[in-house]
Order: C-alpha cells, then sequence, then structure tokens
C-alpha cells in the first residue's frame, strides 16, 4: 500500500467519524407529535404519584438563600457532586424565566426519555435520563401535568462546574458509548418473573425509580454496566451496597416492604446516607401495591 492511499483511508475513516457525530448531534429525536399535556385533575394526580415515585424531589428540592432545603418547592438549585463536576439541579416550576413554564408535551418527552432539551442540547447524565428512557408516554405526560401544575417560582440555579474536556457536545459520543457498551438487564425470564407483579416492579426499579444510578457499578466513562445490574458502585468516597440477589439472600419479600416504607433493614438498622432520602422522598410514599411490586422484584 502506498502513502497515498494510507492517507486517503485515515482521512476517509475521519471524516466517517465526524459525519456520524454530526448526524447523531443535529438529528432531532422524534417523539409522538399529538401528544398534549392535560390540565385535568386525574392526570395531575397520577404524575404527583409518579413524581414521588420518580425520586424527582430528591434532587430538584428547592435550597433556600441559608442553605436549608425544601421538598414540598421544585426550584432546584441542589448540589450534586460527582466525579466529572458539580450539578445543580434545575428549577422545574413553570416559572417562564428560570423554569419550565413554556414546556409542551413534546419537550417532557426529549427530556425525560432521550435526554435532550427544547432547544435540541444534551443533558448531563447527572439528570438520570437514561433510567427514565424507558418510561411510558403517559406516565411522562402525567408527570408534565403536575409539574405545569405548580406555583411557578423564579429561582435561577448556578451554572454547572464542569472539567474543561466535558461539555454537552462530549454526550453524543457518551450516550454512544452507553448503548454500545453498557450491555442490557438480563431478561426476566421465568414463568413468576414473567408475572405482571413483577414487570410493574422491574418498571418500578429500572425506570421509574432509577434504582440503578446508585446502586449499578459504572466503568471509567461513568457508564452503568447494566449486565451487572444492581452489584453496588463507588460513588466518589463512598461504596454504595449491592442490592442484587446474592447481596439480599437474608432478606424475605416483608422486609424489603418494611424498608422501603421506614428504611429499617432485616437486622432492624436504619439505613442511613442518600438512602434515607429516597426512602423519604420517594418509596415511603408509593402504593402498597406498588411496594411490594419492587420487594418482590428484588427478592425475586
Ligand atoms: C439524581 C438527580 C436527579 C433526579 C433524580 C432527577 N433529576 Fe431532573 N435534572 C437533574 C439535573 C442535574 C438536571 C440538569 C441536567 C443538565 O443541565 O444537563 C436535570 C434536568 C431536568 C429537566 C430539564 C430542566 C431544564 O430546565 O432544562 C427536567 C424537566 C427534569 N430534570 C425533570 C425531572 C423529573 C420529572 C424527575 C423525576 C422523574 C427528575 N428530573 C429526576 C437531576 C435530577
Ligand atoms: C441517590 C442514590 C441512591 C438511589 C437512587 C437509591 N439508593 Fe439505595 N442506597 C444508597 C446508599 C448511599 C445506600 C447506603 C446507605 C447507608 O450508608 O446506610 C443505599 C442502601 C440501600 C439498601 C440497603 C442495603 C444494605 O445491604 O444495607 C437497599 C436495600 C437499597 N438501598 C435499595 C434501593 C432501592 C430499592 C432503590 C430504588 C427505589 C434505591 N436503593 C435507590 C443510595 C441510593
Amino acid at each position: 500500500m502506498n502513502q497515498w492511499s494510507l492517507r486517503m483511508r485515515i482521512l476517509t475513516f475521519c471524516v466517517a467519524v465526524i459525519l456520524a457525530i454530526a448526524y447523531f448531534s443535529l438529528t432531532p429525536v422524534s417523539v409522538d407529535n399529538n401528544a398534549v399535556i392535560s390540565n385535568d385533575d386525574d392526570a395531575i394526580a397520577r404524575g404527583a404519584y409518579l413524581v414521588n415515585a420518580g425520586g424527582c424531589v430528591s434532587c430538584h428540592l428547592a435550597v433556600e438563600d441559608d442553605g436549608s432545603t425544601n421538598p414540598a418547592i421544585l426550584s432546584g438549585g441542589h448540589a450534586l457532586v460527582t466525579d466529572f463536576g458539580t450539578f445543580y439541579a434545575p428549577n422545574i416550576t413553570p416559572d417562564v424565566d428560570t423554569g419550565i413554564g413554556d414546556w409542551r408535551a413534546q419537550d417532557f418527552l426529549r427530556a425525560l426519555k432521550h435526554g435532550r432539551s427544547p432547544e435540541g442540547s444534551f443533558y448531563f447524565p447527572a439528570f438520570p435520563y437514561r433510567s427514565y428512557a424507558g418510561l411510558n408516554d403517559e406516565d411522562v405526560l402525567d408527570i408534565g401535568a403536575y409539574l405545569l401544575s405548580l406555583n411557578p417560582v423564579n429561582n435561577a440555579v448556578p451554572e454547572h462546574e464542569t472539567p474543561w474536556w466535558l461539555s454537552r457536545f462530549a454526550l453524543v459520543g457518551w450516550n454512544l458509548l452507553a448503548d454500545l457498551t453498557g450491555g442490557r438487564e438480563p431478561e426476566l425470564m421465568t414463568a413468576q418473573e414473567e408475572s405482571l407483579l413483577m414487570q410493574r416492579g422491574a418498571y418500578l426499579a429500572r425506570n421509574l425509580g432509577h434504582c440503578g444510578e446508585c446502586h449499578t457499578p459504572r466503568n471509567g466513562l461513568g457508564i452503568s454496566q447494566l449486565a451487572r445490574e444492581f452489584a453496588g458502585a463507588q460513588i466518589g468516597e463512598d461504596t454504595i451496597e449491592a442490592i442484587d440477589s446474592e447481596a439480599l439472600e437474608e432478606w424475605d419479600r416483608n422486609s424489603f416492604d418494611l424498608f422501603l416504607l421506614l428504611g429499617m433493614k432485616p437486622d432492624a438498622d436504619f439505613v442511613g446516607g442518600d438512602m434515607s432520602d429516597v426512602i423519604e422522598h420517594n418509596t415511603s410514599r408509593l402504593t402498597d401495591a406498588d411496594r411490594l411490586a419492587l420487594a418482590a422484584f428484588f427478592t425475586r
């Protein structure tokens, strides 16, 4: 092979990579164009439930000037410190200037299921949209109905603090890599696992409750290794316990159910750290049926 054709090949390869990146970054994601946000009370009530079950409050709660937090208001400002920088959860009350007051159904679908902003740019995965990607459209629209029914609060949150090499544009590549190398969650296989209860539990654990965002190990690029779902993780200095079937050998459906309600473990110890927030703002607010489904899924 002569010098010239080698150079041509390298050049062709580089152009192909650039075109691929441009293609993925410029194509708007397609979502249901006919979807609309309802303003009826039932949709808003379902949305309120889903926002609790989805743990949105843990991140988007209001941070007052004196540093205290108010989980009843979703005006943002809470700092999420990660290995990839510090991210401030935005204001998701319907304020037009600093919140999501002008959002339409399609904006909610793109943000929660595809990690894309209304302007088409990419959200950092500090917003766990790769988990929320599996949500039903109806659930996302009910969440939108609830958020748009809240009182608008004017609050501009600080800019994210990220290392110089981390831009929103880099997330095109990150999401592609995550699709290619993240693997898939193990199939639910036995007849029992196929049951409706188990499906609901999986939906709550993997998608809405996004338990894996903390409990599933990540590789060096922060991509969740789904084949090792719930095998425990390292976040900065913190070790997050495994909650896979091996780790939960001592637990049964009832003890897991009680844990989701009160944060008490089978050995009567209470859980601490970020998990006590998850219990308070998220799992303790589930219906009995949803708590049971989660417990069934984890102790299957
Ligand atoms: C682990 C923390 C965390 C959780 C849980 C979380 N979010 Fe977020 N969310 C964020 C962060 C951080 C951003 C900003 C991402 C960025 O700027 O790239 C964000 C962005 C958003 C946005 C875009 C706001 C805008 O102005 O562009 C919406 C809408 C949103 N989240 C709604 C939700 C809903 C609804 C839930 C629950 C189903 C939820 N979030 C759960 C951290 C979180
Ligand atoms: C924001 C991160 C985060 C999320 C999201 C999260 N957890 Fe946790 N979880 C933790 C941390 C941190 C601990 C350890 C707490 C401690 O130090 O006591 C923990 C502990 C636990 C434990 C106790 C394990 C043991 O052996 O002591 C269980 C069970 C558990 N989580 C289940 C869940 C379930 C189910 C979900 C989803 C509904 C979930 N977690 C979502 C961070 C999280």
